[in-house]
């Protein structure tokens, strides 16, 4: 009888043992798993490297960094929806081409600093296109905007990118917009041509966009701000001064007060181009 209890009492242990070991054993799953899960979250983030940003209004007076943006590329394409939709978050569903240039400004606060974009949004016609040039001056880069349903558009942009280039400085950042996205039904231009010509010419980011959506349009104006930024202080950690004391690298960016005569320049620039449209 006694032997029967000793025998029950050491089973009883066994079970018990075997009861910890597992419950020990999952605990140690569930502790490797969860490291598992931080790792790849930790190397997301990493990747994605999130940026803090926060959109600021129009009447921002103690800005940071003021950048010039000009908006390239052929008629009809969707350069001014872009551009509205993007900073402005608006969307005309009629076309009134653009005469000259229309400029827009968006403000922006990334890691704790105000950026400007001043943003010049040209008119796709032939006709203007010696004049325009005349705008890309002090252009810290060029967003390149083609349709994603108009072949003819995406064939232009080797000579955008050609002119550009030329009349330009080798600093210029250059994005390729690929527009009305939501027109896939339509689609003439695949993704993967495009992003082959982006490596091709070695731009600075191609994205799909479509401003009637709403999709991607705030991100180009967004990585415009970040990489202009980033590429300001990388030069001035390396060169150990200012860009803008650089005849070199002059137009990689503008101070404020720059832009300021700029602005001034401006209407002056709108003016001639009136009278100059008004004589062709
Ligand atoms: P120019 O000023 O003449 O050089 O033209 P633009 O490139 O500025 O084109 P604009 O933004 O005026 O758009 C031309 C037409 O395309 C307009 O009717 C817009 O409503 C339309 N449009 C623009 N973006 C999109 C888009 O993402 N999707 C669709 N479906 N239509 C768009
Ligand atoms: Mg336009």
């Amino acid at each position: 009888m006694e032997g029967e209890t000793e025998q029950n009492e050491q089973k009883e242990q066994k079970e018990e043992n075997q009861q910890n070991e597992q419950i020990e054993n999952n605990e140690e799953k569930e502790e490797n798993e969860k490291n598992e899960q931080n790792k790849q979250n930790g190397n997301k983030d990493e990747n994605e490297q999130k940026v803090e940003y926060e959109i600021l209004s129009d009447d921002v007076s103690n800005v940071d960094f003021s950048f010039k943006i000009i908006v390239i590329g052929d008629s009809a394409v969707g350069k001014s929806s872009l551009t509205l939709k993007g900073t402005k978050d608006h969307f005309k569903d009629f076309y009134t081409p653009t005469i000259g240039f229309e400029f827009l400004s968006f403000n922006i606060k990334i890691n704790d600093q105000i950026v400007k974009l001043q943003i010049w949004d040209t008119c796709g016609q032939e006709v203007y296109r010696s004049l325009i040039s005349s705008f890309y001056r002090n252009s810290s880069l060029a967003i390149i905007v083609y349709a994603i349903d108009n072949q003819e558009s995406f064939d232009n942009l080797e000579s955008w990118l050609d002119e550009i280039k030329s009349q330009t400085h080798p600093n210029l950042k250059i994005f390729l917009v690929g527009n009305k996205s939501d027109l896939s039904d339509q689609r003439a231009v695949s993704k993967e041509s495009a992003e082959e010509l982006a490596k091709e010419h070695n731009l600075d980011f191609f994205i799909e966009t479509s401003a009637k959506l709403g999709t991607n349009s705030r991100e180009v104006f967004i990585k415009a701000a970040q990489i202009l930024l980033e590429d300001y202080k990388n030069y001035k950690d390396k060169e150990g001064k200012d860009p803008n004391m650089s005849t070199e690298k002059s137009s990689i960016s503008l101070t404020s007060q720059e832009n300021d005569e700029d602005d001034k320049n401006k209407e002056n620039e709108e003016e001639n181009m009136r009278r100059k449209k008004c004589c062709l």
